[in-house]
Order: structure tokens, then sequence, then C-alpha cells
């Protein structure tokens, strides 16, 4: 029963803690059933993108088609670029799978992100400058980049490809069917750069090939991160939108480009909460899958949440704040911040609550209600994250012989149970055999597998 109540602090309705549980778990919560039928339409979208360019799932040929046997070296630039920050990094692969790094972390402007292209290239350009001057690398013999370029691109050769879409905040007027790799050295160029590009890579196809660098086994490469995206290792036959003739390996690395999938809304638990999220964000109606899973939109989820709770009175006594009504301010790091909150009274997120997003009064009901929304947001990203690389690994046939699956991503990396709550879900879709399955952490993959590649390019 509803009633409205006076306490010393606020008025709010008096609505039964539990019965708040069961309707945001009826919304949130995807069933053992769900997700067997989830991943039984990714794998159907995955064959329908390798026949044809115009399908919801792109199934990018990458143009990489050999693994690294961990032999390769070399020293290599990489410049990384797709998540919330962008790096220039020297690699040096020493063979015997030893990799040395150096990396520099620049922020890119927003008003880059948003500007025309050249705005963005230009700065890219200039990063490498510094980095080439504060680590004193040698160009006398022009040297040899790997260009991480996580967005969807349609990929022509190892070095070239257009641009399809921007997301992740991105969105660089004028850019869309350029060739990246073009836009990159005509920015070296205004530089006088001596820098030659000589692969083009998403995040997921490096973060494979670094990790197969040294574990020969892995052939899937996954990101969950500020977006969500995988790749994984295709038969030739497999793939028959390819045009390009015979592969000597007969693999080829194939860029899903799985945050796309289910655009059509036909499969996925998608909710009122995504539906606001999507309608207000730079490019409603794709990225779907994204929108449920990554870093950039989780925090979102939760606040658009709470929102409707404090709406309906039924949080913090219908009191909001500045902060809590702005889309954005609500990020997926306090949401970690939250789930690790194992204090009796929740103090860390009565903390996250009253000082950083300044609602006035939390009572203890507040915290431990906001703390379940993360936990629902979060555990159902990683349930549908779980459901993609089931589909990918069933893809593949190799749910009975298993494979190596590298994972990077702040998401993946720091968000607490994220890991064991995939294994979870992929328990219930494969019982016993998801102990084949081996998901790994695969870090700095994305720099890393840029340079393996370039270095496989150079023989
Ligand atoms: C987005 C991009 C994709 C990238 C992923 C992870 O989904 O479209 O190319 O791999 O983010 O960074």
């Amino acid at each position: 029963q509803n009633t409205t109540q006076m306490t010393g602090k606020y008025t709010y309705r008096e609505i039964d803690e539990s019965s708040i549980y069961s309707e945001l778990e009826d919304i949130f919560i995807i069933s053992p059933q769900r997700l067997r039928e989830i991943c039984k339409v990714f794998v159907k979208e995955m064959e329908d993108g390798l026949k044809s360019d115009n399908c919801t799932l792109k199934m990018i040929p990458s143009f990489v088609t050999n693994r690294p046997t961990g032999k390769e070296v070399g020293t290599y630039l990489a410049l990384d670029l797709g998540g919330t920050n962008f790096r220039v990094c020297e690699i040096n692969l020493e063979g015997q799978s030893k990799v040395r790094l150096r990396a520099k972390k620049f922020t890119i402007p927003d008003s880059a992100k948003t500007a025309d292209q050249t705005v963005l290239f230009d700065f890219l350009a200039e990063s490498i400058a510094i980095f080439i001057k504060e680590y004193n690398i040698n160009t006398e013999s022009d040297i040899n980049l790997g260009f991480t370029f996580s967005f969807p691109v349609q990929q022509t050769a190892l070095n070239k490809g257009t641009i399809l879409l921007w997301n992740k905040g991105f969105n660089c007027a004028n850019s869309i069917g350029k060739d990246v790799v073009n836009l990159l050295s005509e920015a070296l160029a205004r530089k006088q750069l001596k820098v030659n590009v000589v692969a083009l890579v998403n995040d997921t196809v490096g973060t494979l090939m670094s990790h197969a660098y040294v574990d020969p086994g892995t052939c899937v490469g996954v990101i969950l991160g500020t977006g969500t995206n995988a790749a994984y290792v295709e038969t030739i036959d497999a793939i028959p939108k390819w045009t390009g003739g015979p592969v000597k390996s007969n693999e080829m690395i194939i860029n899903s480009e799985w945050g796309a999938f289910d655009n059509e809304r036909k499969v996925l638990p998608w909710t009122k909460y995504d539906e606001q999220q999507d309608a207000a964000g730079t490019n409603p109606g794709k990225q779907t899958f994204e929108k449920m899973i990554s870093g950039m939109y989780l925090g979102e989820i939760v606040r658009l949440v709470c929102k409707d709770l404090i709406d309906r009175k039924i949080l913090f006594g219908g009191m909001s704040s500045t902060e809590m009504d702005t889309p954005g301010k609500f990020e997926t790091a306090y949401m970690s911040r939250i789930e690790r909150d194992h204090t009796a009274e929740l103090t860390d997120t009565k903390m996250v609550l009253q000082e950083i997003l300044k609602i006035p009064y939390v009572a203890p009901r507040d915290r431990r209600i906001v703390r379940r929304i993360c936990e629902l947001v979060a555990i159902r990203a990683a349930r549908l994250a779980a459901c993609g690389v089931a589909a990918v690994v069933t893809k593949m046939n190799r749910v009975d012989s298993g494979c190596t699956v590298a994972i990077d991503g702040s998401v993946y990396e720091h968000y607490p149970h994220f890991d064991s709550r995939m294994r979870d879900a992929l328990h219930e879709l494969f019982g016993m055999f998801s102990e084949n399955v081996s998901l790994q952490l695969g870090k700095d993959g994305s720099g890393i597998g840029a340079a393996v590649i370039a270095a496989l390019a150079d023989k």
C-alpha cells in the first residue's frame, strides 16, 4: 500500500523496497532462455553480414590474414584513437613473445571530436610530433606506424579504409566516406613528419593480434570499454562477400562491429530507459547493443532510472539536483565505486550521491536502491556481452574445441564482477563446455596489436 509520509527531512511515498526491486528486476534481468534466443539471432546476423555489406552486422574483413608466431621483431609507432584517451606509442617487438612499450596519453579536446576532420587529424599529427621529440624517436629512415582507429571503417586494403560512421561522442563533419589513412598521412605531411602509415587497425583486431603474439590459441578479440565490439578468425570460404581472391592462410580476421547488433530492436530487452538515452544521444537508432553494454552509456542509464524514481517520488523524497538532471553527469565510474562500497551504511555511495551529484539528502534506503540499480544495469551489460562472445564462439564452431578470448577495455578491466557475471552467463549458455572458453585480459592490445600487424606487413 502506498502512502505519503513525512520524515524529518522530506516527504516520500512509502513503497515497499522489495516491490521497487521486483519492478526493476522484471525490466533488467535477462533469463537464460532469453540469452539463448539472443545468441541464436546473433549467429544468424553474423552469417548474413558475411554475405552482404548491407546488413546490420558489418562483418568487415580486416585484411589481416595471418596470425603472429611471437617471433616478429622491430620497432614501430602506433596511434590508438577511439576510446576515452588517445595514445601515441612506440612498440618494440623483441621476438620470443616479448614486447616493450612506451606510450603517452593525450586528451582530445571535445571541440576537436566534433569539428571539421582536419582539426582532429592535425591534433593527431601534432601529438605524434610531440611524442617523437619527447621520446627522442629516430626518424632518419622513415618509421612505420600502425593506426588503430576504432570506428566502423570499410576496409579496402591493410592500409586503406573509409569511415562509415562516427560514434562514442565523435562526429567530424565531412569525413564520412573519406580514407582514414589519407587523412592522417596528409596531416603528417603538413607537419613534415617522416612517418609511414602501413596498417589501419580496429582495436578489436589489435587486441586479438597482440594476445596471439603471446598465446597462439587466441581467436577472438573483444573490447568492453567506452564502446564495445569483437573481432575473430574466420575461414575465407565462410565469407561469401569476399571478392579479394584466395588467401594463403585461408583465414581472415573479421571485425564484426557488433555494437550495431539488433538496431532493429527485434530481440534485445530494450527498455524505456534505453529509449530515452538513445533518443537524446548523437546517433539515435544506431549502436543498440553497444548502448546497453559499454562505459559511455551505463552511467546514463542508471541516471535515467534514478530520475524516473525521483519523479515518482520513490527516491530521495522526490528531490533531484542540477547534476542528477544533467545527461552524462552520472559516470559509469561512479557505478563501479558504488558497487565496490562494502560498508554497512553504504557511506561511499552516500558520498557519491551527496557530494558529487549534490542530492540534498540520501537516506540509507535510497543508497540501497541506487546500488541495486547499478547492479542490475551492470549485470545486464555483462550478460549481453557474454551473449556476444557465445555467438562468436558458436559461429567459429569452437564450443567443443575451445579458444582464448582476449578482452580489453575499462569496463572489463575495472568494473567489479564484470568478468564473473559474464562467466555465469556463459555457463548458463554452454553448461560445462563454458570452461573451454577462456576469457583473458589483453592489456594495451590495441596499440601493441597495431605494431604486430605492421610487423607482419613488413615481412
Ligand atoms: C565502437 C566502434 C568499434 C570499436 C568499438 C570499441 O563500437 O564502432 O569500431 O571497436 O567501439 O572501441
